[in-house]
């Protein structure tokens, strides 16, 4: 008994491990991964926005454009930068890693598979709390991901945000945070509508068949009760005459 409780705990620990995430309270994303439209806003803020230091390797442009209903035509024109790429390449970048880490001590991770390592609830939380903090090299910090080496890219849009901290001077305790009226040019609204979108389309690229899976998974199902009840007509008609 004892020894199964050993195993039982044990297996445990790696849930632990998953459940003690970042202090803060993560927001809900609610991202929809239907919503081509907002699929393609995200592309498109993240080709414009995060491509320049991450990739996204496992993602074709080709299949981006099909997923995304999009026409290769639109994926060319709109968001493809590098002029060596093909629409059939990864969408991965050109910087190299010594000048990653010269410039931000760290190479930029491919973001590919984010959304499953950390969960689309901590990447809308991550995008949105990024806040002034002079002592670091960019100028900000961020809630989700203290000390971040990464500079808050979104900040004309949503403007100064400022942190108000209480708890002790050693063991500082983020209490809110706040942005400076009129510094950043979209209402809160929008620059969260615009952050989901940026998160659905970096969900999507994390499981790029999940629409279609649960699309398929409906069929199943329905084939699977049909033939429960074709079964069941059968069964009933052989034994009809079994007394
Ligand atoms: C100027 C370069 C640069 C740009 C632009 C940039 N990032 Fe980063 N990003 C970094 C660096 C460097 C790190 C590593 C930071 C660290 O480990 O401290 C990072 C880390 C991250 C992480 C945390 C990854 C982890 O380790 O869990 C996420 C998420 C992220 N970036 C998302 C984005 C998104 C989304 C965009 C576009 C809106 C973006 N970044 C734009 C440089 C950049």
């Amino acid at each position: 008994m004892k020894k199964l409780i050993t195993i039982l705990l044990l297996a445990a620990v790696p849930l632990l491990g998953h459940a003690a995430g970042p202090a803060i309270k993560l927001d809900k994303a609610h991202v929809d991964l239907r919503d081509q439209a907002s699929l393609q806003r995200g592309a498109q803020l993240f080709v414009n926005y995060c491509m320049g230091c991450h990739s996204i390797q496992y993602q074709r442009y080709n299949r981006m454009a099909r997923d995304l209903g999009m026409t290769e035509d639109e994926v060319r024109e709109n968001l493809m930068f590098n002029p060596d790429h093909r629409i059939g390449d990864t969408m991965t970048i050109a910087m190299p890693k010594e000048h990653a880490e010269r410039w931000f001590g760290t190479t930029p991770p491919d973001l590919s598979v984010i959304t499953r390592a950390r969960g689309s609830d901590w990447l809308y939380t991550f995008l949105r709390t990024f806040y002034v903090d002079e002592s670091r090299p960019f100028g900000a910090n961020n809630a989700a991901f203290p000390d971040v080496g990464m500079p808050n890219v979104f900040w004309h849009y949503q403007g100064e945000q400022r942190a108000t901290f209480g708890g002790s001077e050693d063991n500082p305790v983020l209490e809110s945070l706040t942005i400076v009226p009129g510094t950043g040019s979209m209402s809160s609204e929008k620059f969260d509508d615009a952050m989901r979108d940026l998160t659905a389309f970096l969900t999507y690229v994390g499981d790029p068949i999940k629409v279609e899976r649960e699309r398929l998974g409906i069929w199943v199902l329905l084939f699977i009760a049909f033939f429960t009840v074709l079964a069941y007509l059968l069964k009933k008609d052989y034994f009809k005459d079994v007394h």
